[in-house]
């Protein structure tokens, strides 16, 4: 039985291992290999955005935490930084419940939308997303705030024709 709460500040330590294990869904995926082994949010990220943002966790009682979600409130509403499940717990709709959860907090704070960059086609990424009730930002739909994480993640070497933004109206 898994549920889904508010992140604590002690919980941030195991959450780097969370999203290390979730990233190897991409080991098999052209092209993309290399993000399994890509750097994730460190503990004290998580920490800021336990206190700061919007954090959840998935936790079942004898796995312990097996997913989580996080994010920040910005003029263009509550922007998903990153969503991670384990990859032996992915594929039962944690992911969903997760998202669910963060659209209910936006929605009770009166956020008019949820926002996040992702990469386009991987199943689990853009179409997954889109399945949940995001649409993927037209060139001329873009906002200047997620243009401006889009060129960050280029800075850093994201491979930027891969990526979009997706906005899901609340
Ligand atoms: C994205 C992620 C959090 C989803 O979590 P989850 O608990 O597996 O999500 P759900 O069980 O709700 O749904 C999984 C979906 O991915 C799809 N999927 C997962 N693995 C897949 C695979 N190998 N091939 C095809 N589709 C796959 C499933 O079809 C399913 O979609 P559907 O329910 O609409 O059919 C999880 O895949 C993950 O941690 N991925 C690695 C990190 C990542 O990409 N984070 C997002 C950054 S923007």
């Amino acid at each position: 039985m898994i549920s889904i709460r508010a992140a604590l500040k002690r919980d941030a330590d195991v959450l780097p291992e969370v999203e290390r294990s979730s990233g190897a869904v991409f080991r098999e995926y052209p092209g993309l290999e290399w993000i399994a082994d890509d750097d994730v949010q460190s503990a004290d990220q998580h920490r800021a955005l336990i206190s700061q943002g919007i954090a959840l966790v998935a936790e079942e009682p004898s796995a312990g935490t097996v997913g989580f979600l996080n994010g920040e409130f910005t003029q263009d509403g509550l922007h998903i930084w990153q969503i991670a499940v384990r990859l032996d717990w992915q594929g039962q709709g944690i992911g969903q419940r997760l998202i669910a959860a963060a659209r209910e907090i936006a929605v009770e704070r009166g956020a008019k939308a949820l926002t996040l960059t992702t990469f386009r086609d991987v199943p689990w990424n853009e179409p997954y997303y889109q399945r949940q009730g995001f649409r993927t930002l037209a060139e001329g739909s873009i906002t200047s705030r997620l243009r401006e994480i889009l060129e960050r993640e280029r800075q850093a070497g994201m491979p930027i024709e891969r990526r979009c933004t997706m906005m899901m109206q609340l």
